[in-house]
């Protein structure tokens, strides 16, 4: 099966093609390789190929940039999704696309299915959300995976941020007042890889018999605020045996991310609003594989593990 990825140097990215390299026929472009919001370029290398499968990790993620830069978050974000997909389908071929709990406005107080209506509150939820429709207007058949806090090993996330503080200071803190769930790369791997290859065997009944495609959410499961999050990254750093000055992690209030814009505390201010509550559901996911995605808990130990304590 050939694949091919773009944005094979971010976080997602770069962690499927590691992963996928012995697996697959694979080819992927980075950022300087293909850049998706030249058009032109994008129908000129890919129309040129020949491939069974899209994956799209590229995405102009920086939340509060695209406030800014709402023009530019459209054409990464939004249209470029809708170029791909029509690439796709003259070729028959499959697009996988990325997008994000931040499609959601944070009003709910349970999971996010894919049928709940996607309300954004920032340019970015905006540009992703016009994203997945761009996709599925070209063919239904696509599949737009919604993932929320991912980290991994092949770019640093706010876990990462975090315990790298805490091996700077003795104080630290984190929001404590926000929810959803990390999500790590090496599961997204995992799910994608049987969805490919039930797509490759075409098997009658499976997952690839059209069931799979539309909207769908993966997380790892559970919930946490970004402060229980930090607090267990620290906590499995102590029992992997990692240095740390501070051990505990405070509380911040979403709302004292508004005084950071006066130029206080040690974080970068925020201009975009960001949905309180976005834990998504993963009972579709569930229900089509027969398995759960396991707890955010032990995917955190399982990275920090195998990426931390060795250094
Ligand atoms: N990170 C999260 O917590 C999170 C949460 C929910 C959903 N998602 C979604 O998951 C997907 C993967 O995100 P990620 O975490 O891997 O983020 P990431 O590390 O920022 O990766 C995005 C990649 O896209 C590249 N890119 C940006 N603009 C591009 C352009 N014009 N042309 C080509 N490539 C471009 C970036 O390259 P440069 O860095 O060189 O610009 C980067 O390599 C995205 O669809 C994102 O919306 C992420």
């Amino acid at each position: 099966m050939k694949i091919v990825i773009l944005g094979a140097g971010g976080r997602l990215g770069a962690a499927l093609m590691r992963e996928y390299r012995e697996k697959y026929d694979l080819a992927g472009f980075n950022h300087a390789q293909l850049d998706v919001a030249n058009l032109d370029d994008v129908r000129g290398k890919l129309g040129a190929m020949s491939f069974e499968v899209l994956i799209n990790a590229a995405a102009f993620t920086n939340v509060d940039a695209c406030e800014t830069e709402r023009d530019r978050a459209f054409l990464i974000n939004a249209e470029a999704p809708g170029v791909l997909a029509e690439i796709c389908n003259e070729k028959d071929a499959k697009l996988i696309h990325f997008s994000t709990d931040y499609v959601f406005d944070g009003e709910k107080r349970a999971p996010y299915t894919e049928e709940d209506q996607a309300n954004p509150v920032s340019a970015y939820g905006e540009s992703k959300l016009a994203g997945e429709k761009n996709v599925l207007t070209a063919d239904d058949r696509h599949l737009i995976v919604r993932v929320s806090w991912v980290f991994g090993p092949d770019r640093p996330s706010f876990v990462d941020a975090m315990i790298k503080r805490a091996q700077q200071d003795e104080k630290i803190d984190a929001i404590s007042d926000k929810f959803s769930t990390p999500t790590y790369t090496h599961d997204i791997a995992e799910v994608l890889a049987r969805v490919l290859d039930d797509w490759s065997r075409r098997a009658p009944g499976g997952l690839g018999a059209g069931r799979l495609h539309g909207i769908l959410h993966f997380a790892n499961a559970g919930k946490c605020t970004w402060q229980e999050y930090a607090q267990w990254a620290l906590d499995c750093c102590r029992d992997a045996g990692v240095f740390l000055r501070g051990r505990t992690v405070g509380a911040l209030k979403l709302s004292e991310m508004t005084r950071l814009r006066q130029g206080s505390g040690g974080q970068a201010p925020w201009v975009a609003r960001r949905p309180v509550y976005s834990v998504l559901s993963t009972a579709k996911y569930t229900e089509l594989t027969g398995t759960a995605p396991r707890a955010w808990r032990e995917a955190v130990n399982d990275y920090i593990t195998r990426f931390y304590s060795k250094k």
